[in-house]
């Protein structure tokens, strides 16, 4: 019964009592573990020490019903006095294994959590790290919320569950092997009375298991259903309330609700069963013990003292034994936790630079596309056989109904994508020909939604060129028109920006994004929806700079307002992944076809 999907453990179910989650099991636990002791295995020798402390704390704790036993046959030694001395001296020896098994345990915990952590450390570099390899096809294929999850909970639970349950198998096997050895040794005829229970103990948490996993199942899926709820009118409460939707959402929100009460309360009920149930039965063995082992002392074939060890034994050996199925399962979640993480690392990476490849310098911006064909998914083509050229130096504006393939042009350009079909060539060499690194270089792009990073303005800026110096970076605001609003900021250059530059307007944003392209000093600049959402003051300075920053310098330009691209040397209409119109201003209108069309019905809308 594995759902893998389900990386959340339904919280606050357990409520402290002993809940029987979902499973999940991992695909392949042995490759999986394997992976894992590659993490684990620089902390080998610690390791090796932590598991001699986890049995000699084990058997330890055998010791004491043992010498408890003794104890007890000292006071009633049949005698008719107790001896005193004997009797001082086990307990003497008693507090000293209690307290020794206390400083073991707390060196165990104090190992654990060092080295857990330090696992849990390089894993989560790891994946950071190979996040920034990926190719943009897997952020398209996962959401962000997923990655999140996998970076932070799963590579958390990994190392904490996996190493805590290794330890506390570890220390239920020494401690049920030893307490059974123990208690053949102390009376095999007791031995055998006490295993009476173990096989209804089974037979019991098997049947309850069973049922409370279909339950919990049902609980998180209607969890589930009720946060999707949550989330999709809380993220779309604008039109809640625009179409008036209140009622019909909180309705729909009772149901839910409803749905979800009803579940949890028969999970609760049915997972609370199993402690009381368990009590029953382990005190019934008590009792049969108890009245066993009574007989058998009346008899004289054992003392009291071997009646109080075992039953400390009984309890040291069901105990674990009825928490075995409860620790392999959190053992198998953890695993099947990396088993997500290593999916991840073991994705494909963007391709590497060819052996021979060339650094892109010194380029002139000639652009060519042949017959190239792409597409983001399997059979759907998103560019069909596009082919076309730019001498150095001109602008190309792209124009086409929204979902016509303009962006995925520039994403094919920049090697943010590859093409699978035809070439596109970058002075006139197959830009896969290029080095990585140079090729992104060559390029300086300003998008519509201008992300900035947490941070100062003046670090912003420097991303274009991280060598550039405090006077370059003002002279390139300058350049750029932003120079005055940043003055007038408070803390002027090092104003700190918050995480995107929410802090700013879109406008100023804007013009940070092409101070930095103008330190950049590309050779091929990319406008995508550049000059929109702006007041006219702000657009008529971002248009000078861009004028500035487009001089001598081959720019693609996508724009849907057409009066900004009317200067272009080469205007190319796209229409579901292909150009159907190419040639200038002039050239277009006097075709009188989709080009002419649109621009006439713009200059009407505009009026
Ligand atoms: P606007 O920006 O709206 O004017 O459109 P555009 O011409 O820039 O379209 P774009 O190139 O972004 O998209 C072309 C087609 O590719 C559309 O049908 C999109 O659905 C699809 N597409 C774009 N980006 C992705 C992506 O990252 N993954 C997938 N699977 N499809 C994409
Ligand atoms: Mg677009």
């Amino acid at each position: 019964m594995g759902h893998k999907h389900n990386s959340k453990r339904p919280a606050g179910i357990s409520g402290g009592r002993r809940a029987i989650v979902p499973v999940e099991k991992p695909k392949d636990m042995k490759h999986t573990l394997k992976r894992l002791w590659e993490y684990f295995k620089y902390e080998k020798f610690k390791l090796f020490i932590v598991f001699m402390l986890v049995i000699v704390s084990g058997l330890l704790n055998l010791t004491a019903p043992f010498l408890i036993g003794k104890a007890v046959d000292f006071i009633f030694p049949g005698k008719g006095f107790v001896e005193f001395v004997k009797l001082k001296k086990i307990i003497i020896l008693l507090i000293s294994i209690y307290m020794l098994n206390s400083l073991l345990i707390f060196l165990q915990e104090y190992m654990v959590a060092g080295l857990s952590q330090r696992v849990v450390y390089n894993i989560r570099e790891s994946i950071f790290s190979k996040l920034q390899k990926l190719s943009l096809v897997f952020f398209d294929t996962h959401t962000h919320g997923e990655l999140m999850s996998r970076l932070t909970n799963d590579v958390d639970n990994i190392s904490v569950t996996i190493s805590q349950s290794i330890i506390q198998l570890m220390s239920s096997v020494v401690n049920i092997v030893g307490s059974l050895i123990m208690m053949i040794y102390l009376s095999p005829i007791m031995t055998v009375v006490s295993l009476i229970t173990v096989p209804m103990v089974y037979v019991l948490t098997k049947t309850i298991a069973n049922k409370t996993k279909i339950l919990f199942k049902e609980q998180q899926d209607a969890l589930g259903v009720l946060n999707g709820h949550i989330e999709e009118t809380i993220g779309g409460i604008y039109e809640v309330k625009i179409f008036n939707k209140e009622d019909k959402v909180i309705d729909e929100f009772i149901q839910n609700n409803k749905v979800l009460k009803e579940v949890g309360v028969q999970a609760q009920i049915w997972s609370g069963f199993i402690m009381p149930l368990m009590n029953v039965i382990s005190n019934f063995g008590f009792t049969v013990v108890a009245i066993f082992g009574g007989i058998l002392s009346v008899k004289g074939k054992i003392s009291v003292g071997v009646i109080a060890s075992f039953i400390s034994y009984s309890k040291q050996f069901t105990k674990p034994l009825n928490e075995l199925a409860s620790t392999f399962n959190t053992l198998q979640s953890g695993i099947a936790g990396a088993e997500r993480v290593f999916e991840i690392l073991d994705e494909q990476e963007e391709r590497k630079d060819f052996e021979d490849a060339i650094a892109a310098k010194d380029i002139k911006g000639e652009v060519e596309f042949k017959n190239v064909s792409f597409q983001y998914e399997e059979g759907k083509p998103v560019l069909k056989n596009i082919s076309f050229k730019v001498k150095p130096g001109d602008t190309v504006a792209l124009v086409g109904p929204t979902g016509a393939g303009k962006t995925t042009i520039v994403n094919l350009l920049t090697g943010f994508y590859e093409v699978e079909k035809g070439e596109i060539l970058i002075d006139g060499i197959n830009i896969k020909k290029y080095k990585k690194d140079s090729l992104r270089e060559i390029f300086g792009i300003v998008l519509q939604d201008t992300y900035l990073f947490s941070g100062t303005i003046k670090e912003n800026i420097k991303y274009g060129r991280l060598d550039a110096t405090d006077d370059e970076i003002k002279r390139a605001a300058k350049i750029a028109g932003a120079d005055d609003f940043i003055n007038r900021l408070s803390h002027g250059y090092n104003t700190m920006l918050y995480e995107g530059g929410m802090n700013l307007s879109e406008g100023q944003r804007q013009l940070i994004a092409i101070a930095r392209v103008v330190l950049a000093e590309p050779s091929i600049l990319i406008l995508d929806e550049a000059t929109s959402n702006i007041d006219t003051r702000t657009e008529f300075k971002i248009q000078k700079a861009m004028e500035k920053l487009m001089e001598n310098r081959t720019t693609f330009m996508i724009a849907h307002r057409l009066s900004t691209i009317r200067d272009a040397d080469m205007i190319m209409v796209i229409d579901k992944g292909q150009i159907i119109e190419k040639g200038n201003h002039k050239e277009l209108l006097s075709q009188k076809g989709i080009y002419y069309n649109l621009y006439t019905s713009q200059f009407v809308d505009v009026g």
